[in-house]
């Protein structure tokens, strides 16, 4: 291990150097890479202080100070770092080294995915290519000039422009790209393969004409169609919404097989999990279309926030992932149902980033201590930071959030800056007052509110009392009051009257009067902020709110609310009697008029890991039969009503619009119910047969692991005879049979594990088989056997040697123990003491395991 010293936040110091240009030339080869990196350097502050290059896992070929190579006395060189002690105010500097992408599995740097080179920079990735100062506040403009065989490698791609390209001998060619905007090398790309490529281009609202060109494996032109629609949706919402235009001649992306995450928004050349850019009718689902258009907004949106305004260091990272996850979703919300889509954010958020907040790696959005960057892409830093920024935009309304906007991109253009920058900027752009509102950024955990209310009839007057819980953690032991923004609505007979309330103290009171009936209360309309509500609302209020609230996230979340006490008191008692009312008011969903999408959303119950958040500690499998009863008690009551729907919605042919889309997802869920039934059995069977799209054909063998299906065996093996040659589908081929809910799966993952196609190296594939079994097949995963367990940590030990990047987020569901029984408990950390254990231990894991064991 090299340097295992965690960063702190409040030791940033400004950079000694910087770097006016970097040119790189590239000679490309699978074993022996040879990269020279020639660097205009010049001094920026008065220290005398030597020159420290940041480098890992390079071979040093030479070092040139302007021209003049150096001996190796001249410099000093360890494994994470290149010295050079100079007195020079202004220099060039020529470092060449060598790589070997073909060996490189971390994905980290430069690297193969199939037959093409590929690289990923961010965060601290480019320090695997050459010796750098590999910081995001060191700006220079790149000349990329790649050398590569012309017929193996023909598209030979970096950032920016093409400004020159040529034959070489021995068959090889070379294209130079030029990138005319400062940037820090995290957003650096170089891609070499052979491809086909979807060419279009867009007009800008200026009127300049941009090239799109989108890159993928050849045949699979089809599939790229929806992705390149998808972008210019996403260049002309950016236009519309925040005024921003694109600021190049040609925007490039490229999907790859082989990436440890969904995408990467390299200046003008972005690089993506394949699983984001391809997608058609036979192979890819509702939701498949609805991801991919999300991320190819997010990494267009970032050109604006995270590239011509980037982060100073990488403590900052909320500033561009948490606002631009913020415009990614109210980019999908405009393009679809902003209500559904706001509830499916906010299931995200309580079923995963409150559990990261309660685990042992709760951070702020801003994290203050970081031994690993790459443990810090989290929900925390993506999804509570777009909260956050979702709460700026609630306080100051849609015009001066858009003032505020354009005072953050007029003073900051070109600049890294922090998050204290941005919320400035949006204060004064706005005129309002956020500085109690910057607590958020630098304090971890899910703040609970407690809500009483008090009714005077005699003064017509009604009173809500509020009080913030923010419960002290390990790393903050004493917190402050946030400004919290609530949105709610009261209902009475006669009127509804919505309001914003910010709640700054940690109590206070509010008073609404003229009332001469209590009102109910729809409470954090929109989920105006991330955060646990405790107000005991009567059931018949519940019910009320359900139908009445004008805010749909609302009448979701009475029902959910609903659902949620049930399924509490059968936890307590397996005896518990579920009331009639429940299915009268899943009826009324399930038949009354209404968007389709959004009934999907309301007849689904809260999700285990949703569930698993509102207990100090549970045995997960009371937990789990108490969802099983009421899932049966609904499938039971609403059986004819569920079929009937069923019916109604089947047999259609496919089509891709919203309202089909909805319809599906209705249908869909009716069938979910009816699978665990007896009498229905013979409906997941047909749908299989009879579907004409991948999302039907998925549900149906969804719900046959779920149910533990005799015909799943049957109907998976021919679904993987008929997609054996589509990677993105054996993904979800794998991942169907991890979540076979039976004593059986044990056997099969052992099959599974021996199938040829099963390829550890490939982090989609490692996440569809291990990721997909120990967070979606719950009831095998905690088996009091501990089988479930040791099967998670054996590969997260050999991913340790091969990507410790997928480790180290595949070990999430083992660090969590905390909310489970004292015997499971056990278990678990018996297994995260054993992987402590492990030689070659990355830094990585180290980071997380440290966290759980309190080390
Ligand atoms: N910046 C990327 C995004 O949010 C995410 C990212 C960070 C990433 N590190 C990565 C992607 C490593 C792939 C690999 O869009
Ligand atoms: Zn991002």
């Amino acid at each position: 291990m090299t340097d295992t010293n965690a960063r702190i936040l409040a030791d940033y110091q400004p950079s000694d150097f910087a770097i006016l240009s970097t040119e790189l030339e590239f000679d490309l080869a699978d074993q022996a890479t040879r990269v020279v990196n020639k660097m205009h350097i010049e001094r920026i502050t008065d220290k005398a202080q030597p020159l420290i290059l940041d480098g890992e896992q390079l071979k040093l070929i030479s070092v040139q100070l302007n021209n003049i190579e150096l001996s190796e006395s001249q410099y000093q060189l360890n494994e994470t770092s290149l010295t050079i002690d100079t007195e020079a105010q202004d220099f060039i500097l020529t470092v060449i080294t060598e790589i070997d992408p073909l060996n490189n599995t971390a994905l980290e740097g430069l690297f193969k995915s199939g037959d093409a080179f590929c690289t990923q920079c961010e965060a601290e990735g480019f320090r695997r290519i050459t010796y750098y100062l590999d910081r995001p506040d060191v700006m220079a403009k790149f000349t990329t000039k790649v050398i590569a065989d012309k017929k193996q490698y023909p598209y030979l791609l970096s950032n920016g422009n093409k400004i020159a390209a040529g034959d070489l001998a021995n068959g090889k060619h070379f294209v130079t790209w030029q990138d005319p905007f400062l940037k820090p090398c995290y957003l650096f790309a170089l891609v070499a393969g052979d491809f086909d490529v979807l060419r279009s281009s867009y007009t800008t609202v200026s009127g300049r004409e941009v090239a799109l060109e989108l890159f993928v494996d050849r045949g699979n032109l089809p599939k790229a169609e929806h992705a390149m629609t998808s972008l210019k949706k996403s260049m002309q919402w950016d236009e519309q919404t925040f005024g921003l235009e694109y600021d190049l001649d040609i925007y490039m992306i490229v999907a790859v097989d082989f990436f440890n995450m969904g995408a990467m928004e390299n200046k003008g050349l972005n690089v993506f999990n394949s699983k984001f850019v391809l997608a058609d009718q036979s192979s890819a689902t509702d939701t498949d279309y609805f991801n991919v258009e999300a991320v190819i907004a997010h990494e267009y949106f970032h050109n604006w926030t995270g590239n011509r305004v980037t982060c100073r260091d990488w403590f900052q990272l909320s500033l561009k992932e948490g606002l631009t996850v913020f415009r990614d979703q109210q980019f999908s919300g405009d393009m679809h149902s902003a209500a559904v889509t706001r509830i499916q954010n906010v299931r995200v958020l309580r079923a995963q980033q409150f559990a990261e907040d309660a685990g042992p790696m709760a951070h702020p959005i801003r994290p203050e201590k970081v031994l690993e960057m790459n443990n810090f892409y989290t929900l925390t830093v993506y999804e509570k930071g777009a909260e956050v920024i979702r709460m700026i935009h609630t306080l100051l309304g849609q015009d001066k959030f858009r003032q505020g906007m354009d005072l953050y991109f007029q003073r900051f253009d070109g600049m890294a800056v922090t998050c204290d920058d941005f919320v400035d900027a949006m204060a004064d752009g706005s005129g309002i007052d956020l500085s109690q509102f910057k607590r958020w950024y630098s304090q971890s955990g899910t703040p609970e509110l407690i809500v009483k209310e008090s009714f005077d009839k005699q003064q017509q007057l009604f009173t809500l009392t509020i009080a913030q819980v923010n419960k002290p953690s390990k790393q903050q032991t004493e917190k402050q009051d946030l400004l919290i923004p609530i949105k709610l609505e009261l209902l009475s007979d006669n009127e509804k009257t919505q309001h914003l309330i910010t709640l700054s103290d940690s109590q206070q009171k509010f008073e609404f009067s003229g009332y001469s009936v209590k009102p109910i209360v729809a409470f954090l309309s929109g989920f105006s902020a991330p955060v646990k509500v405790n107000f005991p609302q009567r059931e018949q209020e519940l019910a009320l709110i359900m139908v009445k609230a004008s805010d749909a996230f609302n009448r979701w979340d009475a029902g959910q609310q609903l659902l949620t006490r049930y399924i509490h008191a059968l936890v307590q008692d397996a005896d518990f009697t579920l009331p009639q009312d429940l299915v009268v008011a899943f009826k009324q969903i399930l038949t009354l008029p209404g968007d389709a999408a959004l009934k999907a959303e309301q007849l689904t119950l809260p999700s285990f890991d949703e569930l698993v958040e509102q207990f100090e500690q549970i045995d997960p499998i009371k937990l789990l039969d108490a969802l099983k009863q009421i899932r049966l008690f609904l499938a039971q009551g609403l059986a004819s009503e569920f079929h009937q729907q069923f019916q109604r919605l089947s047999g259609r042919a496919y089509q891709n619009d919203g309202q089909s889309i909805g319809e599906r997802a209705l249908k869909n869920v009716c069938l979910a119910y009816l699978s665990h039934l007896s009498d229905y059995q013979s409906l997941t069977v047909n749908q299989y047969q009879n579907a004409d799209n991948m999302t039907d054909t998925l549900a149906a063998l969804h719900y046959q692991a779920l149910t533990a299906s005799a015909r799943f065996s049957e109907q998976i093996k021919d679904f993987e005879q008929k997609w054996y040659q589509t990677p993105l589908v054996m993904d979800k081929c794998f991942m169907l049979q991890a979540l076979f809910a039976d004593e059986s799966i044990f056997n099969k993952l052992a099959v599974l594990e021996q199938h040829p196609l099963f390829i550890l190296k490939n982090p989609n594939r490692a996440r569809s088989l291990i990721g997909a079994f120990s967070h979606n097949n719950p009831r095998y995963f905690h088996c009091l056997s501990g089988r479930g367990y040791r099967f998670l940590a054996k590969h997260v030990a050999a991913l340790n040697d091969i990507n410790p990047q997928v480790a180290s987020r595949l070990i999430t569901p083992l660090i969590q123990f905390k909310k489970f029984d004292s015997k499971r408990q056990a278990m678990m950390k018996t297994e995260l003491v054993n992987l402590s254990q492990l030689s070659n231990l990355s830094r990585d894991l180290k980071e997380k395991l440290d966290a759980a064991l309190g080390n």
